[in-house]
């Protein structure tokens, strides 16, 4: 089961990510939590010590394996291998926080002609080999903008989740991803509410979200926000919110399962 989850900044992406991630873990499934924003902090939301965190190198940044396997340093021109083998570099890169293994993708300078870069090509078959090769759940935290996922990838994402709130810009946020995700050939695309108040907030959203799924919803919750201040996982701090990510984390299976028996 490979989960994509975006949406705008601060809306919860990296919260219900990790939440995720540790749910599942916790059932004894093996989790890759893959790190995609450049504003990276899902290791803290999954409760990483500061060294486990620091331990947690972006792939861009990794210049001698990026070398080895496409022929060329990153940041230089020249020529480089299209299909480099990134078969072991999540059990190469990848940090152990509770159960879940940790990767980040880091940001790549992307030129003119999109990337035509070292760099670049080793992210693209490294998420390539994660979604459609590997069959561990992947959890992917991204940022609104989604191009690490290719065409040829973007098929594998068996849900693509958008994070809202109650409320226009998130909703905004959500259609353009959704049409870009769908474009990509995505196909399965859900919303999950943040900050939900009550039935007033789910009746908006619904609405509002039209044609995209609203798969489930997350209650406001002072124990989540006291949790990232200690850095702490926010999955199991209040029954309420762990109730919520429980049925949400449910539904995604039941979905990827039902889609996977089916035609
Ligand atoms: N349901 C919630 N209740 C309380 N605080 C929340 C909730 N969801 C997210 N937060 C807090 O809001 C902030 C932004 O959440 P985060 O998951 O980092 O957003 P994103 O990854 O989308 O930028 C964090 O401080 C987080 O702890
Ligand atoms: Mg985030």
């Amino acid at each position: 089961m490979k989960i994509a989850i975006s949406g705008k900044g601060g809306v919860g992406k990296t919260t219900l990510s990790s939440s995720l991630a540790r749910i599942w873990a916790s059932q004894g499934r093996r989790v890759i939590a893959i790190d995609a924003d450049p504003d990276a902090n899902l290791a803290a939301a999954l409760g990483a010590s500061s060294a486990q965190a620091a331990q947690c190198i972006p792939l861009s940044e990794m210049d001698d394996l990026i070398e080895e396997r496409t022929g060329a340093k990153p940041g230089r021109g020249g020529m480089f291998i299209l299909n480099p083998d990134v078969s072991d570099v999540v059990e190469r890169c990848g940090v152990d926080i509770d159960g879940v293994t940790l990767l980040r993708t880091g940001t790549v300078e992307r030129g003119g002609s999109g990337c035509m870069c070292s760099e670049g090509t080793f992210l693209k078959a490294f998420v390539h080999n994660l979604l459609v090769e590997r069959d561990d759940i992947a959890v992917l935290d991204m940022e609104a903008g989604i191009e690490h996922l290719g065409r040829g990838t973007a098929e594998a994402v068996d849900a693509f989740v958008v994070v809202v709130e109650p409320g226009t810009r998130s909703v905004q946020t959500a259609h353009t991803v959704s049409v870009l995700a769908r474009d990509l050939g995505v196909p399965r695309i859900f919303a999950v509410g943040n900050r939900v108040r009550g039935p007033e907030d789910i009746a908006y959203l619904t609405h509002a979200l039209g044609e995209i799924e609203l798969i489930g919803t997350l209650p406001e919750s002072e124990a989540v926000r006291q949790a990232d201040r200690e850095g702490r996982s926010p999955f199991d701090v209040d029954p309420k919110f762990t109730e919520a990510l429980e049925a949400i984390a449910a539904a995604l299976v039941d979905t990827t399962t039902q889609s996977q028996g089916g035609a």
